[in-house]
């Protein structure tokens, strides 16, 4: 099965699961979708899912032009039923295969949607996100950062499932998990991704919230 067909089974009982599955979740969301000070008009979200990013976003601002890209036809569905009264722009389509016009936003935003992808298909997105960064745009990133030959993965897999099993999780949510993980994630260390971003051109890479591997940052496009 691909990860699109993963997500469009996951879609309907997504909300509630993530919540159990991820440990804190609702930070990450918040800090990918932290709006700056700065105007902010034009935002593309990748991997939108169900649409978490989209919302706190549109709880913040209503002058938002949001374009939001997802493989998986199911969430993109379920984003159009959620969001029928905003104008969003959807892209039901691969981040491998995105066109994304030049210097078009002022944000880009993806939270745990990056792992999916392998070292070479990130860099490639930072650079393109780079592109259509408008100067002075961020790009806002929250997502499970550790590399799976760290020789801390067993640990974290450890603590991970005690987190779970604490968030009302049960052995099967487990076996779930691990079989997701398994089959479609593809995290990267810290240091990767600031490597990656820092190759793309984004001149300055923060740490905007850190517990343990689960990681958000924010990258400068002067
Ligand atoms: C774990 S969900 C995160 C959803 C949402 N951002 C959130 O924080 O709840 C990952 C989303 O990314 C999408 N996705 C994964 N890999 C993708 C890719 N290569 N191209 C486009 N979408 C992808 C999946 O379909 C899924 O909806």
């Amino acid at each position: 099965m691909r990860v699109d067909q993963a997500f469009d089974e996951m879609a309907r009982d997504y909300d509630e699961r993530i919540r159990r599955y991820v440990p804190h979740y609702e930070r990450l969301v918040q800090h990918a979708a932290d709006l700056p000070a700065t105007v902010v008009k034009r935002v593309v979200d990748l991997g939108s899912g169900t649409g978490a990013v989209i919302s706190s976003l549109l709880s913040q601002s209503d002058e938002l032009y949001i374009t939001a890209v997802d493989a998986s036809s199911d969430m993109v569905e379920l984003l159009e039923r959620r969001f029928a009264d905003h104008h969003i722009d959807y892209h039901r389509s691969w981040f491998q295969d995105l066109d994304l016009a030049t210097r078009s936003y002022d944000l880009a935003t993806a939270c745990m949607s990056i792992h999916h992808l392998d070292t070479q298909e990130k860099a490639d997105i930072y650079a393109k996100l780079y592109d259509a960064l408008a100067p002075g745009g961020r790009l806002q990133l929250s997502d499970l950062m550790i590399d799976k030959t760290d020789r801390g993965h067993a640990s974290f897999l450890e603590l991970w499932q005690q987190t779970v099993m604490q968030q009302g999780g049960s052995p099967q949510d487990w076996r779930e998990i691990m079989e997701h993980y398994d089959a479609y994630d593809r995290p990267d260390d810290l240091s990767t991704h600031e490597t990656l971003l820092h190759a793309a051109g984004f001149s300055r890479v923060e740490v905007t919230f850190q517990r343990g591997y689960w990681i958000s940052l924010r990258a400068h496009k002067d």
